[in-house]
């Protein structure tokens, strides 16, 4: 069987980056319906009339659109990607979901409103729509192995987690903090508390969002560290996972797992210390995180897979984003989850489970 997908907001991540000779391929939602064998990109809609050309040059058989709802009742796709920015994607998905889809591949954050992102949840539950969030590491293999072996205890009790991103907490934090919860939570439950600060040595990220440094507590006791760097000076995605008998280090963009582990310290009798290069390592450059989305999403409309990436994750990843602005913008103030915005923890954690 082959799904026909359409691509609604063909931009960067959308569609142009399919051209960046560097990135592995396929590097757009666009791209990962053209190459997938199980799929075909039937369309594109943008409400810029430029992106046409771009499509031209990449996209040549799928058809243009400038408006939504004329595409989605002459296409009937099965799958949507929506690759508009934040605060475009519930209405987005909404007429997805009215137009009669199978499935929605929608950017990350899911929204910039908590209780429209939640109710847009339950709208797509309601309609039997897989709707997954595009943070992509949560269909990583490597990660998925990483998370269980973190549960596992590969290092033994995890006793200090520090994340680093750049450009913004809402724009690529919440890949970290979704990480995070995606490697923690099976073992530290979820997140009950944040503290936040700006960091005032950089400016670098998005209109309307901020680069913060934080403290994110979960139910267990365990923290994870948030830093902010800065993208001017380069780009960075950085884990690095203390537990009693090793440390587990992931760089986000080698797209390396390292696992050190403790042994006799070379230079002083009766101490233990980390070995000084890690003792195995999987480093796998060359994958496509949409290559694993694609088939993710396939594997979920043949009945083969429950969504890994889903809108219950993505809104609480949304509500920990949303209480570390709080917190920061309160000069550090702890913020606990039920405190956030207008959804508590419990509400979300309910909605997770439910
Ligand atoms: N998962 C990732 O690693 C990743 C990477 C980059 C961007 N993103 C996310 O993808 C989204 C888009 O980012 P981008 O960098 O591609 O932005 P972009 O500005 O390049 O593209 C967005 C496109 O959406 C179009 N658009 C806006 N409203 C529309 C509408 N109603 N109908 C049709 N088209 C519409 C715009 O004209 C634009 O071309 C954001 O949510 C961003 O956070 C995710």
């Amino acid at each position: 069987m082959t799904y026909r997908a359409v691509v609604i907001g063909a931009g960067r991540i959308g569609l142009a980056l399919e051209a960046d000779d560097r990135r592995p391929k396929p590097a757009t939602h666009a791209g990962m319906w053209m190459h997938h064998p199980a799929t075909e990109l039937a369309a594109l809609c943008d409400v810029v009339p430029e992106f046409e050309a771009v499509a031209r040059e990449i996209a040549p058989e799928a058809r243009c659109y400038g408006d939504i709802d004329e595409m989605l009742s002459a296409e009937r796709p099965d799958i949507v990607s929506i690759a508009t920015h934040q605060d475009s994607h519930v209405a987005v998905a909404r007429r997805a979901i009215d137009a009669g889809v199978k499935a929605i591949a929608c950017e990350k954050p899911i929204s910039d409103d908590l209780s429209t992102a939640q109710a847009l949840v339950t709208e797509a539950a309601g309609a039997g729509v897989h709707l997954i969030v595009n943070h992509a590491r949560r269909f990583d293999p490597a990660l998925r192995t990483l998370a269980s072996n973190l549960q596992n205890g590969v290092i033994g009790e995890v006793l200090q987690v520090t994340g680093y991103y750049v450009y913004g907490l809402i724009s690529t934090g919440t890949h970290l903090i979704d990480l995070l919860r995606m490697t923690l939570t099976p073992f530290a439950g979820d997140v009950s508390w944040v503290a936040a600060w700006p960091n005032r040595m950089i400016h670098h990220h998005p209109d309307g969002d901020i680069c913060v440094d934080g403290v994110i507590g979960f139910e267990s006791g365990l923290k994870a560290n948030i830093q902010s760097l800065d993208m001017r000076s380069y780009d960075h995605f950085e884990l690095r996972y203390y537990g009693r008998s090793g440390l587990v280090t992931f760089d986000g963009l080698q797209r390396r797992i390292d696992y050190y582990e403790d042994v006799d310290a070379g230079t002083r009798s009766g101490f233990r210390e980390l070995s000084a290069t890690p003792l195995r390592s999987e480093a796998n450059p060359d994958n496509s995180y949409f290559a694993f989305l694609a088939d993710h999403l396939v594997d979920c409309l043949g009945g083969n897979a429950t969504v890994a990436s889903s809108g219950e994750d993505s809104v609480h990843a949304l509500a920990i984003l949303q209480a570390m602005s709080q917190s920061a913008e309160r000069g550090g103030e702890v913020v606990t989850l039920t405190e956030c915005a207008d959804v508590g923890l419990h509400s979300v954690a309910a909605l997770a489970k439910g």
